[in-house]
């Protein structure tokens, strides 16, 4: 069957151009401080400008001591607000988790060493192809690097169909390679079809690499479940997949986007030793001492003494030790696809925030408390309240809370809104989504002390979360004061874009050397 494009070529060509002028710019000001092909130590790197964080604006809703707070929210803070105490307690659990990891295979936090122990340095040349699978969308890159730092790159994005999420794992890969066709077909600078391409891969799940090309599926996340590719090697699988469709292509590199995003992020702030991502799914990666990887039996073998690690934080206290779940958590968790898994996924990612919003609702529809009683179709069906329509409602400083009122009554179709309702709405998503927030600085606080960086670190953010949840990354912030005192402001937050693309592209050039 013929994908189905999200964005036309010539449209997304825009996009990606000034995206590559943006990135030949980094590249030019990081050439002089990223000449050394190894990972570099902390001492003596740049200090690079943070994101700037929107100043939240405290509303009496915000506030635990108003008489007015409705009894419902309230309530719904004891359940959702999560102290400092906590958070410290889970940095510890997880700090003892990574080393777990670390050990031996089969723990909860699987720590998967990615084989990439180098850093671009700015000479990297050749045109590569990138392929990024993580989400609902499938995007296949051209990216040229052209030395001196100068990089080019077109895009094309598909829409991965439900069906082909929990399919057959040979339609999914037949369809991916169908992708692959199609860009190379359309690509203006027709590909040469002799010559065999190289391909940079990444594959946003946990896989276990077993080297820079190679690596077994171990379980899926984010609503996937196509059969036939967990215990597979999914480059294989890939390969067979153009080789059937007849696509001239090698899988020269796999990449996890954590790693990608690292990597491409190290290239232009050189002082990048964590990368996360806070999207649909969540997950980061960071700069380990090879010394400090027992289960790496051939580490000598390696001429390095780092290597990136995926941590696949998303599967953190599974086990359900100090994570603070609700009835709500448990609810989500028992309906998904995938339960008792990826438990830290399931209270800070992007997939799972509306959801957990839409269960308080009608706990509280049921209670009477929201909405005179009354629910909506929309509101009754699994995942269609969208993490979106928080991020709408929480950036609604309206009086009257209009712009929540048009997403609950337009969208959601609840017959009718008190001012009340929308107050209550929004005081759920303000609960989740800071949760969220700050689950996810205890795990960058947790990765930065497991390192021992806490006098200077940047690490590189990607994802929805982080880029447009309105208070998203001052939330962090906050919560990193709290957890690291002083030392918080050592730690420098940055947004990264792209680094599935890029990253993938720069990991497959690393490859080839
Ligand atoms: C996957 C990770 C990925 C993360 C962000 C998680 O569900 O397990 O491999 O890095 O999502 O895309």
């Amino acid at each position: 069957m013929e994908p189905t494009s999200l964005f036309l070529f010539g449209l997304t060509t825009g996009v990606a151009v000034s995206a590559g002028a943006r990135y030949v710019e980094n590249l030019v000001m990081s050439r002089s401080v990223s000449s050394s092909p190894a990972l570099p130590p902390l001492a003596d790197r740049p200090r690079r400008r943070s994101v700037r964080y929107q100043d939240e604006v405290h509303r009496p809703d915000d506030d635990d001591s108003g008489d007015d707070i409705p009894s419902a929210l309230v309530r719904l803070r004891k359940q959702f607000n999560v102290p400092a105490e906590k958070l410290t307690q889970i940095v510890r659990h997880m700090v003892a988790e990574m080393k777990k990891g670390l050990h031996d295979d089969h723990q909860t936090m699987k720590m998967i060493p990615s084989h990439v122990i180098r850093r671009p340095n700015g000479n990297e040349t050749g045109s590569f192809l990138a392929l990024d699978l993580g989400g609902s969308n499938f995007r296949v890159c051209e990216v040229i690097l052209e030395g001196n730092g100068i990089t080019r790159m077109r895009q094309k994005k598909f829409t991965v169909r439900e069906d082909l999420k929990t399919g057959g794992g040979a339609e999914l890969f037949d369809f991916l390679a169908d992708c692959v066709a199609s860009f190379m077909a359309e690509t203006e600078n027709k590909f040469n079809k002799e010559e065999r391409k190289k391909l940079g891969f990444t594959f946003s799940f946990p896989v276990q690499q077993t080297s820079i090309n190679a690596g077994v599926l171990m379980s899926w996340t984010k609503g996937f479940h196509a059969s036939d590719v967990v215990g597979n090697d999914v480059v294989q699988l890939l390969q067979e997949a153009f080789h059937r469709k007849n696509v001239n292509v090698n899988v020269t590199a796999l990449v996890n986007d954590t790693t990608g995003t690292l990597i491409s992020h190290a290239y232009q702030s050189p002082n990048t030793y964590i990368g996360v991502i806070l999207g649909t799914g969540t997950n980061a990666a960071y700069v380990e001492q090879l010394g400090n990887i027992p289960k790496l039996k051939d580490a000598a073998s390696f001429n390095s003494d780092e290597m990136i690690i995926n941590t696949e934080w998303g599967a953190f206290d599974q086990e359900n030790v100090v994570l603070p779940f609700t009835e709500y958590d448990f609810k989500v968790d028992r309906a998904s696809i995938n339960p008792r898994q990826q438990a830290f996924e399931k209270v800070i990612s992007g997939m799972y925030l509306g959801e957990i919003v839409r269960l308080v609702m009608l706990d509280l529809i049921e209670t009477g408390e929201l909405f005179a009683g009354k629910s909506s179709e929309i509101l009754k069906t699994k995942y269609q309240f969208e993490t979106a329509y928080m991020s709408r409602i929480e950036r609604d400083h309206t009086l009257d809370l209009s712009d929540t009122k048009a997403v609950l009554e337009d969208i959601v179709k609840i017959p009718k809104t008190s001012r009340t309702d929308r107050v209550i709405v929004k005081g759920i998503c303000e609960l989740v989504g800071r949760r969220s927030a700050r689950l996810s600085a205890a795990g960058i606080a947790a990765i930065v002390t497991k390192i021992n960086r806490l006098d200077g670190c940047t690490v590189a953010v990607d994802g929805s979360l982080f880029e447009l949840y309105p208070h998203f990354a001052n939330r962090m912030r906050d919560a990193l004061r709290e957890i690291l005192g002083l030392s918080a402001e050592n730690i420098v937050l940055e947004q990264a874009r792209d680094g599935s693309g890029q990253g993938a592209a720069l990991i497959a050039a690393l490859a080839e050397e």
